[in-house]
């Protein structure tokens, strides 16, 4: 019977931007400027408008998560909803009492507060002015904001966290086209992905100049995607490698150990793609590593040599390394077309213990979206998820293998509480803890909450 160590932290995570619906907000980001221009990019034509209402339903939703067991409650702050100018990070005071409710109300239910300060939700008229990530000035303004978080907020929420899965950011908005504004240009979602390096290095240096407290903490969070090669030929070795480099160690290195890995960055620069950095930037990367860690776990990545020559790929893309395989008989979650594969956390805990100085980290995301849950409701209206208990139970054992040779993780958070919007695919797949009946907002106990209460309660499950 796998048990967790005392204080682990059994909670949820969430955003802003799929949650609260954008009820007095003044400004859109990026998804609600493509929904309101382009309504049909999205599963149903259902947009963030109105989410699960966060925004007036809060204080019961942060109840029932209470009754569910979650004990901390990672969510993310707006940049289009706290702050009024970009340029000069005035304040929207709207914005700033909303934010002051919702984290009195969480340490009012006993949920600790894990605060993000960007899920996606960049603000379009930074894409519209200035490109969005690609600028150096984005960068900036981004710190302005950050600051004026941990001021309006320190005082209350200990763990930070500069980025969620920012290279969801550099594939889905600038290489691959899944989401606005769907730039597909090799050479700039590198800087894009270095400008999110960048970033978040001089966040972390703002943090500890606002939030000196030991007991105040700052990481990011990356969606790792361990690359297992197809086979031992070297060809699908050498593809898996650079796809661990580029997926995963993008991020990984520069955030835990200031560095960009040599191998990568020299393949870049042979390619001609390699990012524009100056010695004083990356000299602040070097300084400002995180505290902690925050790592979203849904699916490994399996990976074979590619089929295409650099010459045929024009512009660059980082498809000429690798290509994805799909390995016979592996088991997928059908609904979301991703790979269920827990053994890859007791891999992920490993390579964080032994690569990465054993850093304290937790499973900031790590659940299953599936659709037409109806199906499952019984008599009561109690949606009966147990593929969703079983999910969880799995990683969870692969976890405390990883916990139990030594690794450093200090709490599993379960995406999500509440059924929330989900980008493009909006409500299609359910992955809450706790059902939305979305024409009337009524929220409802799923079975899973239930058994997440339990293991919450006694830190074991059977
Ligand atoms: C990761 C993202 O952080 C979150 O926003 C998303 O909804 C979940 N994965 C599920 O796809």
């Amino acid at each position: 019977m796998p048990t967790f160590p005392t204080n682990f932290v059994w909670g949820a995570a969430t955003s802003g931007p799929q949650t609260e619906g954008n009820f007095q907000k003044p400004h859109q980001n990026v998804f609600d400027y493509w929904f309101a221009t382009e309504p049909m990019a999205f599963d149903s034509g259902v947009g963030p408008d109105v989410a699960s209402d966060f925004y007036h339903d809060y204080a019961s939703d942060l109840a029932l998560m209470a009754q569910a067991g979650i004990h901390g409650l990672r969510t993310s702050i707006q940049w289009t909803r706290l702050i009024d100018d970009f340029e000069t990070a005035s304040l929207n005071p709207v914005g700033v009492a909303y934010y002051n409710h919702v984290i009195d109300a969480m340490l009012a239910q006993g949920i600790e507060p894990y605060m993000n300060l960007h899920h996606f939700d960049l603000p379009v008229e930074l894409y519209q002015k200035y490109g969005g990530w690609e600028s150096k000035h984005v960068v900036e303004l981004f710190v302005k904001f950050a600051e004026q978080c941990f001021k309006l907020f320190g005082d209350r929420v200990k763990n930070w966290y500069t980025f969620n899965e920012p290279k969801v950011v550099v594939d889905g908005q600038y290489l691959y086209g899944w989401h606005y504004p769907q730039v597909i240009d090799g050479p700039k979602a590198v800087q894009v992905a270095y400008n999110m390096n960048l970033a978040s290095a001089k966040t972390i240096a703002a943090f500890r100049q606002c939030c000196p407290q030991d007991d105040h903490k700052i990481g990011i969070i990356l969606n790792l995607t361990p690359a297992y090669a197809a086979s031992d030929d070297p060809a699908d070795v050498a593809a898996a490698e650079f796809a661990e480099l580029w997926s995963n160690n993008l991020f990984l290195d520069p955030a835990v150990l200031g560095h960009f890995p040599a191998k990568l960055v020299e393949t870049l620069d042979r390619d001609g793609v390699l990012w524009e950095a100056t010695p004083d930037e990356l000299a602040l990367i070097q300084a400002n590593t995180v505290d902690c860690l925050g790592v979203n776990y849904y699916h490994p990545f399996r990976v074979q040599r590619p089929d295409i020559s650099p010459q045929s790929l024009q512009p660059w893309l980082p498809d000429i390394y690798f290509k994805e395989y799909d390995m016979p008989g592996r088991i997928m979650n059908v609904d979301r077309g991703w790979e269920i594969y827990p053994e890859a956390l007791t891999d992920i805990a490993k390579n964080i213990q032994e690569n990465y100085h054993n850093i304290p980290w937790f499973v900031s995301e790590n659940g299953m979206g599936v659709a037409n849950e109806e199906r499952f409701l019984d008599e009561q209206g109690v949606v009966q998820d147990d593929y969703r208990i079983d999910f969880m139970r799995h990683h969870l054992q692969a976890l405390a293998k990883g916990i139990a040779a030594g690794s450093n993780c200090q709490g599993y958070f379960v995406w999500t509480a509440i059924d929330c919007w989900s980008w493009n695919h909006a409500y299609h797949n359910r992955y809450g803890l706790i059902r939305d009946e979305l024409h009337t907002q009524t929220k409802t106990l799923k079975k899973s909450a239930a058994w997440f209460n339990q293991l919450s309660q006694t830190n074991q499950f059977d």
